[in-house]
């Protein structure tokens, strides 16, 4: 069941409150502007001509879920409410910004039980997934680059793994002394498995190019990396591939027929930044 708490979310159309019905069936605001929720229990506030971004498709997001869901990521997952722990004792509300299923909330649900969690993404795909896995949520497929449809200064956390920022928008949606954390993948990142499963190589500056387009408004308190070895099978390969933006134009028939040359097990590095940033004090 959807759950949210009072002056967190904005129309979208006119910037008044939105608030849940009682029956959580629809958010809506004073003006009368309403959304209804979807059966699975997200909400699409992208009404209108939508976004020219391309979210993850139905297939992406299954490898993603089925990736995950062996467990792969799940240092990853720790290491990430481990830093957000290690900076803010009870946070009210989290926000996933680009949250995929819903995977890192849902370790970050375990950990803080009594927050209120908020899941940002343009695939409902994705968002299905999330609204099952979260509990004390709300799922809304919307497009980062836009104005969020969240008040100012409500948020005390947001996390944003592998998906897009838009530093002006967390800047004014966190709390004065909020928490900011981001995932990128580290160069070597899965690189035994690269060529076949057609990964994007990832720029050796990508950590501190998160930290110069951050600054200013943001000052960086904390960069860990994660890195361990993974044992992947065809099937984990296969998903991997199609869980990233390659995965928009992968050829499956293909792929599966370059992973037949790999052995039955590959050793793969699991290579990331975890980084930490405060928002400054100003309003
Ligand atoms: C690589 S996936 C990462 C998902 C999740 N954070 C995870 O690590 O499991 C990137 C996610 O960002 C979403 N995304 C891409 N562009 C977006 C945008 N402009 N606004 C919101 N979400 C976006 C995609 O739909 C996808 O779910
Ligand atoms: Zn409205």
């Amino acid at each position: 069941m959807p759950h949210l708490p009072e002056n967190l979310l904005r129309c979208p159309l006119c910037f008044g409150p939105l608030e849940l019905s009682g029956t959580a069936s629809s958010l809506g605001c004073a003006l009368g502007h309403r959304f209804d929720a979807a059966k699975q229990g997200y909400f699409n506030l992208l009404t209108g001509k939508g976004t020219p971004f391309q979210p993850d498709t139905s297939p992406m997001v299954q490898a993603r879920s089925d990736f995950l869901g062996a467990g792969h990521y799940g240092q990853l997952q720790r290491a990430v409410a481990d830093a957000v722990q290690r900076h803010i004792a009870h946070p009210r509300i989290i926000l996933d910004a680009g949250a995929g299923t819903g995977y890192y909330l849902a370790g970050l649900e375990r950990r803080y039980p009594a927050s209120s969690l908020v899941a940002l993404d343009i695939s409902k795909f994705a968002l299905r997934r999330a609204a099952g896995l979260i509990d004390a949520g709300i799922c809304l497929v919307w497009d980062v680059w836009r104005t969020l449809p969240v008040q100012d200064g409500q948020v005390d956390v947001i996390v944003n793994i592998f998906a897009p920022r838009n530093p002006e928008e967390f800047f004014r949606v966190l709390k004065p002394g909020g928490v900011l954390l981001v995932v990128t993948p580290l160069p070597g990142h899965l690189e035994e498995i690269a060529g076949e499963a057609r990964l994007l190589e990832v720029r050796p500056d990508k950590a501190a190019g998160v930290t110069t387009a951050l600054a200013g408004s943001f000052h960086e308190t904390e960069s860990v990396i994660v890195d361990y070895s993974l044992t992947l099978s065809h099937t984990d390969i296969y998903n991997v591939a199609l869980m990233g933006p390659a995965g928009h134009h992968l050829v499956a028939s293909e792929l599966m027929a370059r992973l037949t040359e790999l052995p039955e097990r590959t050793l793969a590095s699991a290579r990331f930044t975890v980084q930490v940033f405060r928002r400054s004090l100003d309003l």
